[in-house]
């Protein structure tokens, strides 16, 4: 729908914008920009495997009309392709990451691998915790351990872009961390 308040251009760059966001996913990798379908309910990202930069990938996982406003966590696939010299690997799955909405425009992120040893978190069915089936560690919605627990931390948060945010985009800065240790450490 056009906002009365934007101009005709306006209006038009703002819906090709935004079916872009329903059709497709991007990926921002040592500067490529790769676009690909999302799948229904699971985002598919495709990327070479690699360092940029600062040694960080950033996705886009989602628009945030696309979560859920009570605060139910969605869980994102993210799924790599990998290059070398002579082979091509199709779609290597390298995380998962839980969204959630906290508010409006607020949203949290969550690495899916346990930081006790790296068995992927599931939602537990209350759909009020994230429960790891290998070892039985729980943890609240801010990732935070609850009761007694094998795992040294809580659910790795990860970082989100608030500018990108502000205009409905989630882009998340994807990280692995060292399972079984008290620290959060880059791996
Ligand atoms: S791997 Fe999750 S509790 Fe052990």
């Amino acid at each position: 729908m056009n906002d009365p308040l934007q101009t005709p251009e306006e209006n038009v760059e703002n819906s090709d914008r935004r079916q872009f966001l329903s059709k497709t996913a991007s990926i921002v990798f040592g500067g490529a920009v790769v676009s690909v379908p999302i799948g229904a309910g699971v985002a598919t990202l495709l990327s070479p495997l690699g360092k940029n930069d600062s040694g960080r990938l950033k996705v886009m996982l989602t628009s945030l009309e696309d979560l859920p406003s009570d605060g139910s966590p969605k869980l994102y696939q993210v799924v790599a392709q990998r290059k070398d010299a002579w082979t091509k690997y199709e779609n290597k799955p390298i995380g998962s990451v839980f969204l959630r909405k906290r508010g409006e425009n607020d949203v949290v992120a969550f690495n899916s691998s346990c930081p006790h040893a790296g068995c992927s978190v599931d939602l537990n069915p209350n759909g009020k915790m994230f429960s790891c089936p290998c070892h039985e560690s729980n943890f609240n919605m801010e990732g935070g351990i609850i009761g007694k627990s094998v795992s040294p931390r809580g659910l790795d948060e990860l970082e989100i872009d608030k500018e990108l945010l502000s205009k409905g985009e989630v882009w998340v800065t994807f990280v692995n961390f060292k399972a079984g240790v008290t620290d959060k450490i880059e791996v």
